[in-house]
């Protein structure tokens, strides 16, 4: 074990921005997770019997809620992109918990395949979509961080970002800690580890950065070199997205889920209709 907390070997050498020849450009919807108990019994159907587990599983119903109202509008917002009612997604996940559209509903045009990436936290949720590359989005609620000096972080930041943390002062590290979080856990899911140490080793995030926007440092194959930008979100959240590539156009869209569901209820005799 590394004196970092780390269990591999050296620290990796990190090569500097670079850039990515791919171009990525995002939509991001923020959709609060609030909906009537009504709209959740009327919509839950949409949501796979493995989903409706899930949101069951959780021991507070208002998390419970919260989760299926998440991915209601995840379904609600990915049949608008591929055309396909919400119920009939078929959204699968890879060894390490990564959800993806089924290879046929993913790529119905000639544009590349579909990507997205969910978060949710607390009242938010957002839904980041794009083609031709991975991509990554988390939300936090911007929080008070239990211990900064002892080893409790160490697994998730490298050596320059703990120091760059606890050289701040107390009153701005929550921002801090909970801006530098979001923006490892977008790039971390948009290479598709999640929090695992081998990719959290891999990159490195400017902690002093207010506005971050572009490369980071990184010390992984070139071909999936992530790009990284801060999301505006309202007051108590922050969050960022991630592309394998180089960030282009992000559009930030915000919708409600009875916004969602007209939108889904215009569309539908289309859908069906293919
Ligand atoms: C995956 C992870 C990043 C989620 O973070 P979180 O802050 O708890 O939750 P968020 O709301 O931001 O994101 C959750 C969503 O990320 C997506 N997700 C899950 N695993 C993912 C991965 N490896 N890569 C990208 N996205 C992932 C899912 O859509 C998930 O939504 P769901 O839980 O409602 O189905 C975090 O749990 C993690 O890093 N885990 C470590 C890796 C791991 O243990 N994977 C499970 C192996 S089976």
């Amino acid at each position: 074990m590394a004196s970092d907390g780390r269990s591999h070997g050296a620290a990796p050498q990190m090569r500097g921005p670079s850039t990515h020849p791919v171009v990525v450009d995002v939509d991001i919807w923020q959709v609060p997770l609030i909906a009537r108990r009504s709209w959740i019994e009327r919509n839950v159907a949409v949501l796979s019997d493995g989903e409706r587990r899930r949101a069951a599983r959780r021991i507070i119903p208002r998390d419970g809620d919260r989760f299926a109202i998440s991915h209601i509008a995840l379904r609600l917002l990915l049949s608008r992109y591929c055309d396909v009612p919400p119920a009939a997604l078929s959204l699968v996940t890879d060894e390490f918990g990564k959800p993806r559209l089924s290879g046929d509903q993913a790529c119905r045009d000639d544009a590349g395949p579909l990507q997205f990436s969910l978060s949710h936290a607390a009242d938010a949720a957002l839904v980041a979509v794009t083609r031709k590359s991975a991509v990554g989005v988390d939300v936090e609620r911007v929080r008070p961080w239990a211990d900064v000096s002892g080893g409790g972080l160490a697994p998730f930041f490298c050596p320059r970002e703990l120091a760059a943390l606890r050289n701040l002062p107390p009153d701005a590290l929550a921002d801090a800690l909970t801006r530098c979080w979001v923006r490892k856990e977008a790039v971390a899911k948009a290479l598709g580890t999640g929090m695992i140490r081998r990719s959290l080793a891999s990159f490195e995030i400017d902690v002093s950065a207010r506005d971050h926007d572009g490369a980071l440092m990184w010390a992984g194959p070139p071909e999936s070199t992530p790009t990284l930008r801060d999301l505006p979100m309202s007051s108590g959240y922050l969050a960022a997205v991630a592309a394998i590539g180089s960030l282009r156009r992000v559009v930030n869209r915000r919708a409600t889920v009875r916004e969602l569901t007209a939108r889904c209820a215009a569309r539908e005799p289309r859908a069906r209709g293919r």
